[in-house]
């Protein structure tokens, strides 16, 4: 009922033209595109134009990672959802922790950024998770609880298909440390009940929760084996060709 989903968020690695042999050489290693789980690519903004032509009919979706609390206007730098969408994009990142932590971002202007993104018809990939010390005082469940739903305010987004959670534990983020499958499961579990909490049952049984954090294809499939844990968000490992297309064929596994 939930279709996995295997996200690759570049952060800010790749000139065009390394996009474009990624591009080209990921398609052709894949095969043909499985119906059983969605894999999408979350290139810089600069990379969407040529991720749009070089994905175009092949069945992987793309999108930003980021986008702006705003719609339009004299907002130098900032990227409006509207135009990443007129792109054909279907995801954009919001509240990343690399965006929390470095641009301060909080969770009040990360629900505002969720909101454009899905007025200009774009789901969001909308991320949570605590600090080390967070999870060593044993407060992780309740701090993630309060972060998801403080970057839900005023988020309507109506259709369960229209909202995706990311699970990234900031200390398991490029850190090669991960959570446990059990604890990832654990969490989920709990984002789960908040949402149904949020939006009701139906609606909480139909959004894909994913983890996040030093995915590699050594420790991906014993994280999908959690019933709550419907994909991953990759860093690193997206960047190669080979690890990505091993990960995209273990959700397909699910
Ligand atoms: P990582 O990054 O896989 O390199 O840990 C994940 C993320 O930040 O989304």
């Amino acid at each position: 009922m939930r279709t996995p989903l295997v996200a690759g968020n570049w952060k800010m690695h790749k000139t065009p033209s390394e996009a474009r042999v990624w591009f080209n050489e990921f398609l052709d290693e894949l095969g043909p595109v499985p119906s059983e789980a969605e894999i999408a690519i979350l290139p810089s903004f600069p990379l969407l134009p040529l991720a749009a032509e070089e994905l175009a009919g092949s069945g992987v979706a793309f999108g930003a990672q980021d986008v702006s609390a705003h719609d339009w206007g004299a907002f130098t730098g900032e990227v409006s959802a509207y135009q990443v969408a007129d792109l054909g994009a279907k995801y954009a990142i919001v509240g990343h922790s690399e965006r929390r932590k470095y641009w301060r971002e909080d969770s009040a202007l990360v629900a505002e950024k969720a909101k454009r993104a899905l007025e200009a018809g774009l789901v969001p990939i909308l991320c949570v998770g605590e600090e080390l010390e967070v999870r060593e005082r044993g407060e992780a469940i309740p701090f993630v609880v309060n972060q998801l739903l403080d970057s839900l305010a005023g988020v309507e987004p109506g259709d369960p298909a229209r909202l995706v959670i990311a699970y990234e534990p900031v200390w398991a983020i490029g850190t090669g440390k991960t959570a446990t499958p059990g604890d990832a499961e654990v969490m989920a579990e709990a984002i789960r009940s908040a949402l149904a909490t949020r939006y009701g049952e139906g609606f909480a049984e139909g959004v894909r929760v994913l983890y996040g954090g030093s995915i590699k294809p050594e420790n991906f499939a014993q994280i999908l084996a959690g019933p709550n844990v419907d994909g991953g968000l990759v860093g690193g490992a997206s960047l190669e060709v080979a690890s990505f297309v091993a990960l995209s064929r273990l959700a397909v596994g699910l």
